[in-house]
């Protein structure tokens, strides 16, 4: 069920993706022209033919010499094909897709590498594709987040709550009708809130869970992770000082392998019990294990 949400989640995300690479590989050169049409040119004209097609046409449709709108689009579009076909780079690409305009995916990258390797700062790039990252990251946190509200608020369990909670407010009186329907509402959304912090897998969305966020961070997260560890060396290993109870909480959590998501639903005294038994040890963890296996055992 889980795994299912998760898919659906991230159907979107893969359809987009495939339409910005299906786009017409030849069309992303000079739209639905033909970029040596454009010019008047044949294909196998040569650098200056072009170049001197390039300066009349030019001149003829400057939008300081000719007013007309669709001058203006010529204009543009001109200048664009010459852009293409003044570099033998991009001429060859170009005369490569129209021979082969079935590598949909070669010629569109082939494109894209020549166009924003040349143009844009990676910098740009990097940040462009962090911010596209995080954008599809938090819609897909919200969907799966609302579909498993939706999940829980369809169990009995909850429906019960909420008959309990309306009655607890309202007191048992049933006379008031009007009244009871807003008092209805505002159980509902205390229900919500509460129920809000008690779903476990789908997280609340957090912009701090955001790729690009974690990434502007990372800078302060590995400080922060050195100076931890610093301290821990320092105190446990330096001073030989006894683990602190939050210290050895995390020690116990993590020499089980229990996520700290799920470790927090584990019962107090529970973690009291498996905190007493030192389970960081090698040898205390494995007579552990013998007696979970030898309580596994006794159960069957
Ligand atoms: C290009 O072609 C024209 C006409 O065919 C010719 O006169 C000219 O010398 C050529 N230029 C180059 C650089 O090959």
């Amino acid at each position: 069920m889980a795994q299912s949400t998760a898919i659906r989640g991230c159907v979107p995300t893969v359809i987009l993706a495939v339409f910005l690479l299906i786009q017409p590989s030849i069309s992303i050169y000079c739209e639905e022209d033909d970029c040596y049409d454009l010019l008047g040119v044949s294909q196998t004209a040569n650098s200056s033919e072009i170049k001197k097609a390039y300066y009349k046409l030019s001149l003829k449709h400057h939008p300081d010499k000719n007013p007309d709108p669709e001058s203006k689009k010529l204009f543009v579009k001109v200048a664009n094909a010459y852009e293409i076909l003044k570099d033998e780079a991009t001429r060859e690409q170009y005369d490569y897709a129209i021979a082969h305009p079935e590598e949909v995916f070669y010629n569109t990258a082939r494109y894209y590498h020549a166009y924003y390797g040349h143009k844009t700062d990676t910098r740009a790039v990097l940040v462009g594709l962090l911010l596209v990252l995080s954008g599809f990251q938090y819609l897909n946190q919200w969907t799966r987040y609302n579909q498993a509200l939706d999940m829980v608020k369809k169990t009995p369990a909850y429906k019960n709550k909420l008959k309990a909670l309306e009655l607890e407010r309202t007191g048992g009186m049933t006379n008031k009708k009007k009244s009871n329907k807003q008092i209805n509402k505002k159980v509902e959304e205390d229900l919500s809130k509460e129920l809000e912090l008690q779903i476990k897998g789908a997280e609340r969305p957090s912009v701090w869970e955001l790729i690009g966020i974690r990434f502007i961070l990372l800078p302060y997260t590995l400080v922060k992770l050195l100076l931890w560890y610093g301290c821990w060396f320092w105190r446990y290993q330096v001073k030989q000082a006894p683990y602190s109870r939050e210290d050895a909480s995390y020690l116990t959590r993590r020499s089980l392998g229990v996520p700290s998501d799920s470790w927090r639903y584990i019962d107090e005294s529970s973690k009291e019990d498996l905190i007493e038994r030192r389970l960081w040890d090698k040898s205390n963890m494995e007579s552990y294990r013998e007696e979970m296996r030898k309580e596994s055992k006794r159960r069957r």
